[in-house]
């Protein structure tokens, strides 16, 4: 049976191909980690649920799409349906670090007017030896761009959890101060069939004004 929820969101996972997405994603989904991993072709899809706070349950409506360029096209065409997501780059590979900017440039063009939340996550952080992009570094970059940053490991679980837990939690925000609005043909955020005491008091408030 489907788990109860009170909001979907929509969530992207982007960068370069092999930073680990889809590791990333059957890591948290499943608790499982492959060394051999096929090329994500297109786009494909995972689902979890979580609690952001005691009685609020978040569906993500996970959306791993291929960092190969020659699938750009189809990737592009979740971007605007995306609340937000997780920016990945790998610890060891700088090229994937260095194009961390232009894939928010290219979200950006995609979205404007409206704003997405990412965090930016450094990956594969289990290969100590092999790193070229320092932490220091990945975190004024982050500062810089304004995200949270995170390094994590598929390999040995490590800050998996935390990754999409901050995630939920920036949005969820979001979304209470009213920075980001449930719209109609906008599938970034959906609310579900259980509201929260807030959506219920908000419910009553709505219905109190129009009579
Ligand atoms: P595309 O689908 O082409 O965009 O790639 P991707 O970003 O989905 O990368 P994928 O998950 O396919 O992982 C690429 C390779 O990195 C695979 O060989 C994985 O086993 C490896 N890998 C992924 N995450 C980790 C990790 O945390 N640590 C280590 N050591 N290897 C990892
Ligand atoms: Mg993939």
């Amino acid at each position: 049976m489907d788990e109860v929820w009170q909001y979907q969101f929509r969530i992207i996972l982007l960068g370069d191909s092999t930073v680990g997405k889809s590791s990333l994603l059957k890591c948290f989904t499943g608790g499982t980690f492959s060394e051999v991993q096929d090329p994500t072709v297109g786009v494909d899809f995972y689902a979890r649920t979580l609690e952001v706070e005691p009685g609020c349950r978040i569906k993500l409506q996970l959306w791993d799409t291929a960092g190969q360029e020659r699938f750009r096209s189809i990737t592009r065409s979740y971007f605007r349906n995306s609340v937000g997501g997780l920016l990945l780059f790998d610890v060891t590979n700088r090229h994937s670090f260095e194009n961390v900017r232009e894939w928010l440039k290219e979200v950006d063009a995609h979205v404007f007017p409206n704003k997405t939340i990412f965090v930016l996550v450094g990956h594969k952080s289990d290969l100590v030896e092999e790193r070229q992009v320092s932490r220091g570094e990945a975190e004024a970059l982050a500062a810089a761009l304004g995200l949270n940053y995170l390094e994590t490991s598929a390999k040995n679980s490590s800050n998996v959890e935390e990754a999409f837990t901050k995630l939920t939690a920036c949005i969820y925000q979001s979304m209470k101060e009213g920075d980001i609005a449930l719209e109609d043909g906008w599938d970034g955020v959906k609310r579900g069939f259980n509201p929260t005491a807030v959506d219920r008091a908000k419910d009553e408030k709505t219905s109190d004004c129009s009579c």
